[in-house]
């Protein structure tokens, strides 16, 4: 049986550097952020799929994290975010869970999973929270995913509306295109968002609409918007981490700022270990196991006779 692994040391220790222990936040509540809104503080968010990726937005600080159905693309390959099960979005968030204690922990429930009706939106609800440990779900538009929010709302499960750009009904809005560019469209996406916010919606998610649309609808909007290509003026912002991470290739939309090109470190190191594979340079004597020389030599005469 070979020894149980001694715990990795952190990459600080390793490295030497000191790394000041993270400071304890309290855990964000709904409340919480109904207070940033009304003091104008900038709500963080951001979407993480897995316990590293969920790690990763502890230690930095962030507000709220989604496990998007956007994980359908960047983690698990498919070319939209339509065909993503449940079971798989549960698995994505109950990992995430895992790396969370302080960030508000919303899962984006899928395609398929909660229009249909008030009960099936509610069951698939509570099963991001009993079996991901979800402390809120979001879902797309308005139309009867108003009166799907109202009835999750009455479960007493927080809801998270998202307007404007709902990618899960791209191609019945043209594609992945920017909405509510003319003043009767725009009016459609603001009376969604009331809708939401009338329905018990705790927040919002505005994505890919023109800043000016923003701008006027603030004013009308009580509970904290969370914009995505949607100007200066929401509430908070938030970004698919691997696109704010340069993790993913593919199509990044105008809204996507790139603060780390890590698939390309990712990259970089796969290459450079690859080749001291080849050119035997790895591994070294520091990362391998001793023996003493007195068990080596009994072993040599043991070989010897088997
Ligand atoms: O799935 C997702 O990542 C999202 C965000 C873009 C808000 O819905």
């Amino acid at each position: 049986m070979s020894a149980a692994p001694k715990a990795r040391p952190t990459a600080g220790a390793t490295s030497g550097q000191a790394t000041a222990p993270p400071a304890k936040r309290p855990a964000v509540t709904l409340s919480r952020l109904a207070e940033k809104k009304a003091l104008g503080e900038p709500i963080a968010m951001v979407t993480a799929y897995d316990y590293p990726s969920a790690q990763a937005a502890e230690a930095a600080g962030v507000d709220v994290v989604l496990v998007g159905d956007s994980g359908a693309m960047t983690v698990l390959g498919y070319p939209s975010t339509v065909p993503v099960s449940v079971d798989e979005m549960l698995m994505l968030s109950a990992a995430a869970r895992r790396g969370l204690t302080t960030p508000l922990l919303v899962g984006d429930l899928p395609f398929g999973s909660y229009e249909a009706s008030n009960e099936q939106a509610i069951a698939t609800a509570q099963r991001f929270v009993k079996e991901a440990g979800c402390d809120a779900v979001k879902l797309e538009r308005g139309g009867t995913s108003v009166e799907r929010a109202a009835a999750i709302v009455g479960a007493g499960i927080p809801v998270m509306g998202h307007v404007g750009l709902t990618p899960q009904t791209a191609t019945a809005l043209g594609g992945y295109r920017s909405q509510g560019r003319t003043a009767d469209r725009a009016l459609d996406v603001v009376r969604d968002a009331l809708a939401l916010q009338e329905a018990g919606c705790f927040a919002l998610v505005f994505e890919a609409v023109p800043s000016a649309l923003t701008e006027l609808a603030m004013p009308k909007i009580d509970i904290p918007v969370i914009g995505i290509g949607a100007g200066p003026d929401t509430d908070g912002q938030v970004l698919v981490f691997h696109d704010l991470l340069g993790i993913y290739d593919g199509h990044a939309p105008r809204f996507v700022k790139r603060y780390g090109n890590v698939r390309q470190a990712m990259v970089d190191g796969l290459v450079a270990y690859i080749d001291d594979v080849r050119e035997r340079r790895y591994p070294e004597p520091e990362h391998g196991y001793t023996m003493a020389p007195d068990e080596a030599a009994r072993l040599r005469d043991l070989l010897a006779d088997a």
